[in-house]
């Protein structure tokens, strides 16, 4: 099969498990500010990360949004010295539990000696590359919250587990393995970011609709399963090829509450455009 037919096949099977969902879901909106995360992943140079800081300070972001953004761990240092207000930092990554012979890795307790307030956890790179579980991203998850770190918590299904129909079921074991660990309060501190594997660094942004049946669906299970309070007040950011075109139309979904950005937060322009898209929602 050549692979544009592949696409096709996936991208039918995609619209067809949304329809099947479609019906099952209530919707019950989301109150929290509108939230926007850049993670720049493992990319930048001293010099392109110093373009990009001047480039996102010379940007106006509405009062309307908080933006947090994550460069990698060498640089934040830097990033910290260099982004005005708005801009928060967050780290892409912590250590599970207190430091020590851990080679390579950062604990929790030095973001927050670094004053680094968020950290993203669970981020479908480091479970599908580095072998991260969802029980010791729930771990990771309850020990940043103990020690001052606010957490983004990534989840999301691939593709074959959406052509599968497994997508909320994914989701929800990914999201019950963090409620295992943290307490009702601990749910102030954290935000859910939905990217659907698929939709990560593809171009294969989720149509809109798509996105919003698994946003109230993540809510509506928090609501379930936490309480009908946390679930209106946490924010479920989308993530998964969102650029300055296709922002808008997406922050207007009731229980889009923000976005996670990949590739386009490396364009300061573009990332500005979309933190601004949070005038569309709602
Ligand atoms: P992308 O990445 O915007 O490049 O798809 C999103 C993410 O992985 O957070």
């Amino acid at each position: 099969m050549t692979n544009k037919l592949m696409k096709m096949r996936a991208q039918h099977a995609i619209a067809r498990q949304s329809r099947r969902h479609a019906s099952a879901l209530v919707v019950c909106e989301g109150t929290g500010k509108f939230v926007v995360g850049g993670n720049w992943k493992c990319n930048g140079t001293k010099d392109s990360i110093d373009k990009l800081c001047a480039s996102l300070n010379s940007g106006e972001i509405t009062a309307d949004v908080e933006v947090i953004c994550a460069p990698p761990m060498v640089y934040i240092d830097r990033v910290q010295s260099k982004l005005n207000a708005p801009y928060q930092i967050a780290a892409q990554n912590c250590w599970v539990s207190k430091g020590g012979a851990f080679t390579g890795e950062v604990s929790a307790e030095m973001l927050k000696d670094a004053n680094i307030p968020w950290v993203i956890l669970g981020h479908s790179e480091r479970r599908s590359l580095c072998g991260e579980t969802n029980e010791f991203v729930g771990l990771k998850t309850k020990y940043a919250l103990d020690t001052g770190v606010k957490v983004v918590a990534c989840i999301g299904e691939s593709l074959a587990q959406r052509e599968a129909g497994d997508t909320l079921n994914v989701c929800f074991a990914q999201l019950k393995a963090i409620l295992d660990c943290v307490t009702e309060k601990d749910w102030e501190n954290i935000i859910i970011a939905y990217e659907p594997v698929w939709a990560i660094g593809t171009g294969k942004v989720a149509t809109p609709d798509q996105a919003q049946e698994v946003h109230a669906g993540v809510r509506k299970w928090m609501s379930e399963n936490v309480s009908p309070d946390v679930a209106s007040k946490v924010r479920i950011q989308y993530g998964g090829s969102v650029n300055a075109g296709n922002c808008d139309e997406l922050a207007m979904k009731p229980d889009i509450d923000g976005f996670l950005v990949g590739g386009a937060s490396l364009d300061g322009e573009a990332f500005v455009k979309i933190c601004n898209s949070a005038a569309h929602s709602k």
